[in-house]
């Protein structure tokens, strides 16, 4: 459908904010070690690079800086924050795919970290991303406001951890009946909602929060943002599961089918692919009256909900 196709100057703005944060990443990849570091071994670190330098959409870092620019905040001071959150999104990446959680050999149209190099390293990697995120949001470079610095250090831990992306990924496993002591649970759409809006919902909603709070929101807006990037999060994982079901690994830089497969707990595999898409539909109209307060300003956020919803990769 031709309304959904994002238009040229949505394109050209993600890729723009995707080159800034690209640039963001590289550096804080670069060989040399920072003060306090001893040394970077080479083998992790172009593993790292593998595991963040190529491909990727930049979704997350995108809303982070949209979300802010609703405050007046230009890129170049929320770059920082965005380019810390895909480093987590990265790094949960690489160990969704490992062997011991998705055994992906695919991920961006390319090896995985574990296939490319191996699972040792793969674990590695994940760990060192987690915490260079940590220090890239700590740095004094991200925000001028030590106080705000903490406050997104908080806010990303939590979205990250036990009550967060690694929780939901726990339950999503859990529901799979992988570990010894559970058969797998059927769930119901609330279980799985809950699910979902912790192993990616977690970071999206982090996103939006991550630029009110940049932007100095007050808490209406901070509430609104949130609002939002918690029917994002879940329009997300929506759409990833109907692009399993429905799309190819071709198009999609990861395998498809798995879910089926395995027997995941999605909406989609529940109620089906048509409900999915309406649920789309209504989620979108949700996420427009979230934003309602900003009026025009957030006509590319709104756009980013579109673009997440109906997106083929
Ligand atoms: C994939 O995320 C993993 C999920 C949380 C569903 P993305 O679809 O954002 O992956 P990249 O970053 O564009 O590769
Ligand atoms: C992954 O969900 C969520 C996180 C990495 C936290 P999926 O397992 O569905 O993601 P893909 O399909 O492998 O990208
Ligand atoms: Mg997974
Ligand atoms: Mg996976
Ligand atoms: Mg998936």
């Amino acid at each position: 459908m031709t309304a959904d196709l994002p238009s040229a100057d949505f394109e050209a703005r993600l890729a723009n904010a995707a080159a800034l944060v690209e640039a963001v990443l590289d550096e804080a990849l670069a060989e040399a070690p920072l003060s306090g570091e001893i040394v970077r071994p080479d083998r992790l670190l172009t593993a790292m690079r593998h595991g963040v330098l190529a491909g990727g959409k930049r979704l997350r870092p995108f809303l982070v800086m949209e979300s802010a620019r609703l405050f007046g905040v230009p890129e170049e001071r929320s770059v920082a924050a965005a380019a810390a959150l895909e480093l987590v999104h990265c790094y949960s990446l690489v160990h969704d795919d490992l062997p011991a959680m998705d055994d992906d050999d695919l991920r961006r149209g390319r090896p995985t970290v574990h296939k490319a190099y191996d699972e040792a390293t793969a674990i590695l990697v994940g760990d060192a991303l987690q915490t260079l995120a940590f220090a890239l949001v700590a740095a004094p470079g991200c925000h001028p406001d030590p106080a705000v610095r903490c406050e997104l250090v908080l806010e990303l831990a939590r979205a990250s951890g036990i009550g967060g992306m690694a929780g939901g990924q726990m339950l999503d496993l859990a529901a799979e009946g992988r570990f010894a002591d559970g058969a797998p649970l059927p769930l119901a759409d609330p279980d799985i909602r809950r699910l979902q809006a912790m192993k990616t919902g977690a970071l999206i909603r982090f996103a939006c929060l991550a630029g009110a709070l940049i932007g100095g929101a007050d808490g209406q807006g901070r509430a609104a943002l949130t609002g939002f990037g918690e029917t994002v999060g879940l329009a997300f994982q929506i759409a990833d599961d109907l692009i399993d079901l429905e799309g190819d690994a071709e198009s999609a830089g990861k395998a498809t089918g798995k879910d089926a497969a395995r027997g995941k707990a999605t909406l989609v595999s529940i109620k089906g692919a048509d409900w999915a898409r309406d649920e789309l539909t209504r989620l979108l109209a949700t996420a427009s009256g979230q934003l309602a307060p900003f009026g025009e300003k957030a006509a590319v956020l709104l756009e980013t909900a579109r673009f997440v919803a109906f997106r083929s990769a």
